[in-house]
């Protein structure tokens, strides 16, 4: 294996509407879809999709959801050896709502994914040790994350660190041991207490992170691309324009393509490019994991845009 993702999986439960309840008040949505989602199961997934190696590390719960999480991870051809059941849980689920400016706000309920713990690192050692790459979200312990950190270090593996969702009491001294740090314009907003809208303000907060210690900044900014900060360089790249019809998880896409193409190219500009241009293709689809391009439909939009 060349990739691993040491993180979460969750059930999308997606809501297609423009206006939420009031309390006491029922509502009529037109439109919903249920998805297999979760930060580290989608960067997982894009990853393989992309013709990586990727193996997985992570909890689902006792319940119905869980095999079909599994049996999608398969298909996909992500190795499962180390996703466990947690005894007594429910596995994680996400409340969706996507609005027809196709923008997202998602609920968390971490479910299973809390039971991640580093006995379950140790536990997938032996498989870790041989990866190049290792992935990490926050959407399981932070205990788990900074474990998975030391022993990618003691292992010479890189990582990628992805502060999301955001909290801003991360411990900057473990990101600064990371080989990627990429939030998204509202974790960099969060993680630094700066104004983050416009490229100056980013810019600005990103600087601050950097004066920390922090190797490579990458920070995914939506429909206005992305840019990559390390020492005083700063490269950025445009986005493609798409019409985007439901943006959940295109951040998920963008680092699950950026850390195969990396091991791939070994070129962190050109896998800034793919994985650019790989998340404007994951907005056209409605969806998360399930708008993830394969390798050759993914080439048919290179070819078209
Ligand atoms: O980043 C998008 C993801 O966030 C969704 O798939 C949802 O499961 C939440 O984890
Ligand atoms: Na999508």
């Amino acid at each position: 294996m060349d990739i691993a993702v040491i993180g979460s999986n969750m059930v999308d439960l997606i809501t297609y509407t423009n206006q939420l309840p009031k309390a006491g008040e029922t509502l009529e949505a037109p439109d919903f879809a249920i998805g297999c989602g979760g930060k580290g199961a989608n960067q997982a997934v894009a990853a393989a999709k992309m013709g990586g190696r990727v193996i997985m590390v992570s909890k689902v719960g006792d319940d119905l959801f869980a095999p079909n999480t599994v049996a999608n991870l398969q298909q996909q051809g992500v190795d499962t050896r180390f996703v466990t059941t947690a005894p007594g849980t429910s596995s994680g689920v996400a409340p969706i709502f996507v609005d027809d400016q196709s923008q997202n706000r998602i609920l968390i309920i971490k479910g299973a994914n809390q039971q991640l713990k580093p006995a379950d690192v140790d536990a997938a050692a032996g498989a870790l040790k041989s990866c190049q790459l290792m992935i990490l979200q926050l959407e399981i312990p932070l205990e788990t994350v900074y474990y998975a950190i030391d022993f990618a270090r003691q292992h010479d593996i890189r990582v990628i660190l992805n502060p999301a969702p955001a909290v801003a009491d991360l411990d900057i001294a473990y990101a600064c041991k990371c080989d990627f740090f990429m939030p998204n314009e509202t974790e960099l907003e969060i993680l630094t207490g700066m104004p983050v809208g416009s490229d100056e303000e980013i810019k600005r907060a990103g600087q601050t992170l950097l004066k920390r210690g922090l190797k490579n900044l990458i920070i995914t900014m939506g429909a206005r691309g992305s840019l990559w900060m390390s020492g005083d360089s700063v490269h950025q790249v445009a986005p493609t324009a798409v019409k985007a019809v439901d943006t959940s998880g295109a951040g998920d896409a963008f680092i699950g393509c950026f850390a195969q193409m990396l091991v791939k190219t070994g070129d962190i500009a050109t896998a800034m490019t793919q994985a650019s241009a790989y998340a404007a293709c994951s907005v056209t689809g409605r969806g998360t994991q399930r708008a993830y391009p394969d390798a050759d439909t993914f080439q048919r939009f290179l070819n078209l845009n």
